[in-house]
């Protein structure tokens, strides 16, 4: 896979030209874009549907958690759109991943990919939830109920891919936000990875958002980050 096919552009933004705007000037230098709640509640499937005719890839984060029913029909609603990839809880537990992953059907689009636990949740944060394992052990669990549901990969936080690669091996897709190249600024991200450390570690996909969305020149700051990622890579595996 080249380089640039493991960045995804987190796009966060509810101004569609603006997003328009980005989504041109990073044509051909990412391999997605993802957009979320943000971008979707105020642009709706419209919108979605101008970055898609752009020539990208979507990756749809809109992390579905609800009964079992409401959720297959929300990913059947996706398959309108054409996206690349889409986003479930796996806190709604076993069988509303299963029926999402059955409402998406064998042809595999879009790729289901589960979130374990929310990267700003912190170990007292579960306790007062009542939830008594410490939030690694915690992922671990999930994130083996969503691969036995059947979905496609998971969201992991840097903190934690390789923990997931080692324990779910490489079938399991891995998409890694909390990521900052040494030379941009950390914003209000904390546990964060550089771009090369973090596919080392196993990640198949990286989400970056503002270290390009937010440079004075978008284009060359996903080009620097692909350059990066491929020298990190060639460093570990001579190729
Ligand atoms: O701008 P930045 O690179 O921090 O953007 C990261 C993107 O990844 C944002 O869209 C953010 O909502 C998302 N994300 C995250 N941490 C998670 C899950 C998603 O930062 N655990």
């Amino acid at each position: 896979m080249k380089a640039e096919e493991r960045i995804y552009c987190a796009i966060d933004t509810s101004d569609l030209k603006k997003a328009i705007e980005l989504a041109q000037e990073l044509k051909g230098v990412v391999g997605a874009i993802k957009l979320g709640k943000e971008f979707f509640t105020a642009n709706g499937p419209a919108g979605v549907m101008q970055i898609l005719e752009i020539g990208h890839r979507i990756f749809l984060d809109l992390k579905f958690h609800d009964i079992p029913n409401t959720v297959a029909g929300a990913v059947r609603a996706t398959k309108e759109l054409n996206c690349h990839m889409v986003t479930i809880h796996a806190s709604g537990g076993s069988a509303m991943m299963k029926s999402a992953v059955e409402a998406r059907g064998t042809a595999k689009s879009p790729l289901i990919l589960a979130v374990t636990i929310l990267t700003s949740l912190l170990d007292n944060d579960l306790v007062s939830l009542g939830q008594k394992l410490p939030i690694k052990d915690q992922v671990l669990r999930l994130g083996m109920l969503a691969f036995k549901a059947g979905v496609d990969g998971l969201v992991a936080s840097p903190k934690e891919v390789s923990l997931l690669r080692a324990s779910l091996g490489s079938d399991c897709l891995l998409v890694v936000p909390g990521i900052r190249p040494a030379w941009s600024s950390n914003d209000d991200q904390k546990r964060i990875m550089t771009p090369s450390n973090a596919i080392e570690a196993g990640a198949d996909y990286l989400v970056i958002g503002r270290p390009i969305t937010q440079s004075n020149d978008p284009k060359a700051a996903a080009e620097r980050i692909a350059e990066e990622i491929s020298i990190g890579h060639s460093s570990k595996y001579g190729n």
